[in-house]
């Protein structure tokens, strides 16, 4: 009868999670810290829950240029993994996030972007986490007796001091309230393909008839 029965997961949704050693953690987000708290000083007034977030082009500045370099590090790795880096991918926008006690995120995506991540320059003990939505819809949801990464709809991710986060920019996630007691503080960043149109958006299949009439 029956002689095996295995599974084949189709279509997984990576989620890259880069961690600095604690060391170089320290020292760059020392710096970082300092740089982003001069550009949000003085802090506007913010409704509650909300957060302050510097200007999009964190990438572009000096101050930044170390961090830049890890965006960039790290996203080659990515593209290396998926097997597209003969493509170059440059940074389109980098912001800082500094979300206090109560604020959170409410889910959203990077839309006209390939990679999208976060880095955290400072993270609470408690609630220290960012949610991710499955993206596939739900038709029948039976409760599981445990849910697994198959039945789930939604993860979590750790988020701490030195940690990269980098996904698909389609991928929906959630910053929940920081139920700490100080600043949770993160550079947000996304990647774009630099000659999309010129290089990648042509058709990928042959024509089978007419090519020298063209
Ligand atoms: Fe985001």
């Amino acid at each position: 009868m029956i002689e095996k029965q295995e599974v084949q997961e189709l279509f997984p949704t990576p989620l890259w999670i880069v961690d600095l050693r604690p060391a170089d953690a320290a020292v760059l987000n020392a710096m970082l810290k300092t740089e982003i708290e001069r550009l949000i000083a003085p802090r506007p007034k913010v409704p509650a829950g909300s957060n302050w977030q510097t200007p999009q082009d964190l990438h572009k500045r000096p101050a930044f240029a170390d961090f830049a370099k890890l965006v960039e590090t790290a996203a080659r790795g990515v593209a290396r993994f998926l097997q597209v880096d003969q493509y170059p991918m440059a940074i389109t926008g980098c912001w800082a996030n500094v979300n206090p006690p109560g604020a959170y995120h409410p889910t959203h995506h990077h839309p006209n972007n390939y990679l999208s991540g976060v880095y955290y320059v400072a993270v609470p003990p408690v609630g220290s986490r960012i949610q991710f939505q499955d993206p596939r819809p739900s038709m029948i949801m039976p409760k599981p007796r445990q849910y697994t990464r198959l039945t789930a709809n939604g993860a979590d991710a750790q988020s701490k001091p030195g940690r990269l986060l980098m996904f698909p920019s389609w991928v929906k996630h959630t910053v929940p309230a920081n139920d700490g007691e100080t600043d949770r503080i993160s550079i947000s960043f996304n990647l774009m393909f630099t000659n999309f149109t010129e290089t990648m958006a042509s058709p990928m299949w042959g024509a089978t008839a007419g090519k020298e009439k063209a």
